[in-house]
């Protein structure tokens, strides 16, 4: 349990708050108590940069601006809204999770509820908890792993459930009760913009003078790493196919990174389709987490339907709009 008098009294903890007062991020989402829109915002922030989500964020806002709007949306509004973000199952879970939170009468207030929802982690919840609620809760983040291992010179390798044990018990004996959501955004803050990693910028930093990693000339080396997996390549090809004004999209299926998205015709020879197949890019590269896609881009202009699988439906091209798409469909259209 975390000891008020300790962690009002650390210097570590001082500092963090004094750097937040003077340099923490006018963000919009910080100038609001509403739990909603603090949420929105931790969900839209996991996988995202500020410049991209804040944009995203606003969008949100006005389109939904309550819980109770975005319950009442549907699942493609939702996903429609949310595309170029990435990973979408955080906007399948936002939804989910919208929907949770009228059926139980308004925004859970303790950290087992707001842990319950949908989407929603031990890092989540405890921003949540701490901005919206002012709850003792320490966020433990890529961040804070960095911030704190080079300042109290910590060498345990991260990424794994121990690191995670310790970083959580010392981030938590570190957080003032008198406000937990100022020291939490300033960890966040400060790890993006003073404790940065790579050249952190010690020189001005108010917490060199106590900064172990730096007197042991470790900045570059800490915090330890587990040594990340191979980057997998697999490709792709994606064929447009343009038939009296008309195009077949699919969705995909369930366990999948683009679940619930529209895609074109997916298929590994395009050739075997017939008409007039006109190459439009290949090898177009397309970063996932965990593998690179490279995708191969076709138009097919024909008078006549070709026969597809059952789930491809056949739309007017002018209502492409209308369909949730991931990013590397985007791509092709914009070669069209
Ligand atoms: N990253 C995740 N949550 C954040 C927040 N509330 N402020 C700044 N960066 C964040």
């Amino acid at each position: 349990m975390q000891n008020p008098m300790m962690s009002r009294n650390n210097p570590f903890t001082e500092g963090i708050l004094r750097w937040y007062a003077e340099n923490g991020r006018d963000l919009p989402w910080r100038r609001t108590r509403d739990p909603y829109a603090i949420w929105l915002s931790e969900i839209i922030l996991q996988q995202t940069r500020i410049a991209q989500g804040t944009a995203y964020w606003q969008r949100f806002m006005e389109t939904f601006p309550t819980v109770e709007d975005l319950a009442s949306a549907s699942e493609d509004q939702v996903l429609r809204l949310w595309q170029g973000l990435g990973y979408y199952s955080r906007a399948r879970n936002l939804h989910a999770a919208a929907r949770q939170i009228v059926d139980q009468g308004g925004f859970p207030q303790t950290l087992e509820g707001i842990r319950s929802l949908k989407g929603v982690g031990d890092y989540t919840a405890a921003a949540i908890g701490s901005i919206a609620f002012g709850l003792p809760a320490a966020v433990v983040d890529g961040n804070v792993y960095r911030v704190l291992a080079r300042h109290f010179g910590i060498s345990t390798v991260v990424g794994t459930t121990a690191a995670k044990k310790e970083f959580t018990s010392l981030a938590q004996s570190l957080l003032p009760m008198e406000d937990p959501a100022a020291f939490n955004q300033g960890m966040m803050d400060f790890g993006a913009l003073q404790c940065t990693p790579a050249s952190p910028r010690c020189m001005d930093c108010p917490l060199a003078a106590a900064c172990d990693a730096l007197r042991t000339g470790r900045t570059e080396l800490l915090p330890i790493k587990k040594e990340a997996a191979a980057v997998r390549e697999r490709r792709i090809t994606y064929v447009y196919i343009r038939c009296q004004e008309q195009t077949a999209i699919h969705r995909r299926g369930p366990g999948d990174i683009w679940q619930g998205l529209w895609e074109p015709y997916v298929c590994e020879r395009p050739e075997d389709l017939g008409g007039n197949l006109i190459p439009l890019a290949s090898g177009v590269k397309h970063q996932l987490t965990h593998r690179t896609l490279l995708a191969d881009f076709y138009l097919l202009e024909t008078e006549k339907r070709p026969s597809l699988p059952g789930d491809y439906i056949w739309i007017p091209e002018a209502e492409l709009d209308r369909y949730g798409k991931p990013r590397l469909f985007e791509h092709l259209l914009e070669r069209l």
